[in-house]
């Protein structure tokens, strides 16, 4: 609380708050007048709200002793004090409060756009399976010399094009499957450095800071190559004339200060990576959006403004967060926290891909999207299986409780109406143990999958994907080389 000459605008008395937020002593207090804590011009302003109505604006900005500026919700009475006029201001400090809340907005903002994001991406993918497996069936059924190929490869190369900027959207809406592994970020910097330094040229310098003994994380590898490389691309961007480019790991341990105000963040140890340029910077309208996606200040046909999004979602999928610190003229530093964990890394045996052989197996395909279904019908008969479909999981039970032979592979949406992928697979693997299990879906609903692929002898397709894929997906489940299976000989 203050109180206040209205003529002079000299402070008479203060209470033993303001002394300890503002650090100025009772005794300097009253040397001091309005305008050095609120400035001359809201010191006027505020003057001539009391004069005019009474009643002065309630949120304003102060300055400490120390030069900190703080948010202050303020009342502010005419009182009679010493026998002369004076105000009685009454003020809280919401700095904390204020900040917070923009970053609560800022977190819904992003959940709205993500699941919009996510939505849009889902059903696309969809129609692009159909788009690009059509175009490709097309593409081969032509002989070379017929005009129509070349349309036929457009549309396919434009189908691919689409297909990548929804898998963006889904890595944003934090909706792709993550592949994780027990990783020492040092290695994948060092294994991408030399790719790192082509990418940004020569008139930047690259500069590698890692710290020995770093923490393991758990992440998928290529998703977190995609996150440097989107990081450095940014730096490089931003340095047009040239600078120094420096990625950076440490272990760090975030303490309940540092994450609170940064709402992403929670503490505990984690592995930082970390990429600095010494470029442009930003400005606070620019940092405030830079993980919307779309948003870009770049020319159209230089960005589409996806690489920060992707990032953010990554990061946040792979449990992790995000901090961004840049000023104009400054450059930026973005520092990415993953949680650090304590298991050794694995290294991975050699994979040995069969050459694709030609299908002799009975599949049985779930799909309720009637093209998405007869176009892996068609590629999978092409290869030479027996398909069995189904446009829903009631219609394949009866199927598979019909049929005679054995099954060797059910291929089934994820999402579907009445029966989940998940459960229909737990169905009829319990009464045929030899079938094995490809999920495909647009929509990854991660806890779906996860507890899919958690079976033995299952795998997962992300759509779109293309009848090679498909087929070669298919050869590599049966022939007991599909993601989550122990080699079977
Ligand atoms: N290191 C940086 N320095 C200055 N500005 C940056 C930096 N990184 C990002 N920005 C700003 O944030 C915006 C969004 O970045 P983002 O990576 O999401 O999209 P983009 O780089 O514009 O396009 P894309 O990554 O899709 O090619 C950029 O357009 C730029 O204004
Ligand atoms: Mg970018």
């Amino acid at each position: 609380m203050w109180i206040f000459d209205l003529e002079t605008q000299k402070f008479l008395a203060v209470n033993k708050a303001a002394v300890s937020l503002y650090g100025y002593k009772r005794t300097e207090f009253r040397q001091l007048r309005l305008a050095d804590i609120l400035g001359e011009e809201d010191a006027r302003r505020l003057a001539k709200e009391m004069s005019t109505s009474g009643m002065p604006a309630s949120l304003w900005r102060h300055r400490t002793k120390a030069g900190r500026l703080i948010e202050v919700e303020t009342a502010v009475h005419e009182i009679r004090y010493d026998g002369g006029r004076a105000g009685l201001a009454v003020l809280m400090d919401v700095t904390d409060r204020r900040r917070l809340e923009e970053q609560l907005r800022q977190a819904q903002k992003m959940e709205a756009v993500g699941m919009l994001a996510g939505g849009v991406a889902h059903d696309f993918n969809n129609l692009l399976t159909i788009i690009t497996g059509y175009g490709q069936l097309i593409f081969s059924n032509l002989p070379t010399d017929d005009p129509n190929r070349h349309s036929a490869e457009q549309i396919v190369k434009a189908g691919e094009r689409a297909a990548a900027l929804t898998r963006q959207l889904l890595a944003f809406s934090r909706r792709q499957v993550l592949q994780p592994k027990v990783l020492d970020l040092n290695m994948l910097v060092k294994a991408l450095s030399t790719m790192l330094q082509r990418l940004i040229g020569e008139d930047i310098e690259l500069r590698l800071v890692l710290t020995n003994d770093l923490g393991r994380v758990n992440a998928d590898p290529g998703q977190l190559e995609q996150v440097l490389m989107n990081l450095v691309v940014n730096a490089r961007d931003a340095m047009p004339q040239g600078g120094t480019l420096t990625v950076e790991t440490a272990n760090v341990n975030l303490d309940e200060d540092y994450a609170r105000s940064h709402l992403a963040l929670k503490a505990g140890p984690r592995v930082m990576l970390a990429v600095s340029d010494t470029g442009y910077g930003m400005d606070e309208s620019t940092r405030a959006r830079l993980f919307e996606p779309f948003f870009t200040t770049k020319t159209p046909g230089k960005g589409t403004g996806l690489g920060l999004s992707t990032v953010f979602g990554i990061i946040k999928q792979s449990g992790g967060g995000l901090d961004v610190a840049s000023e104009p003229g400054q450059g930026t530093t973005v520092r990415v926290y993953l949680p650090s964990i304590n298991q050794p890394v694995v290294t991975e045996d050699e994979v040995v891909h069969s050459a694709s052989s030609p299908g002799t197996e009975t599949i049985l395909l779930v799909e309720d999207d009637e093209m998405v279904r007869t176009l892996v019908r068609e590629t999978l008969q092409r290869e030479g299986y027996k398909l069995l479909d189904a446009s829903e999981p009631l219609e394949a039970r009866r199927i598979a409780d019909n049929y005679k032979g054995s099954i060797q592979l059910l291929i089934t949406d994820v999402v579907m109406p009445k029966i989940s992928g998940g459960a229909l697979a737990k169905q009829i693997v319990g009464q045929r143990p030899e079938t094995k299990v490809l999920y495909m879906s647009g929509y990854t609903d991660t806890t779906i999958i996860k507890s899919g692929l958690e079976q033995e002898n299952s795998a997962f397709l992300q759509k779109p994907f293309t009848p090679h894929a498909l087929a070669q997906k298919v050869r590599d489940v049966l022939e007991g080389d599909g993601r989550t299976q122990g080699a079977r000989k």
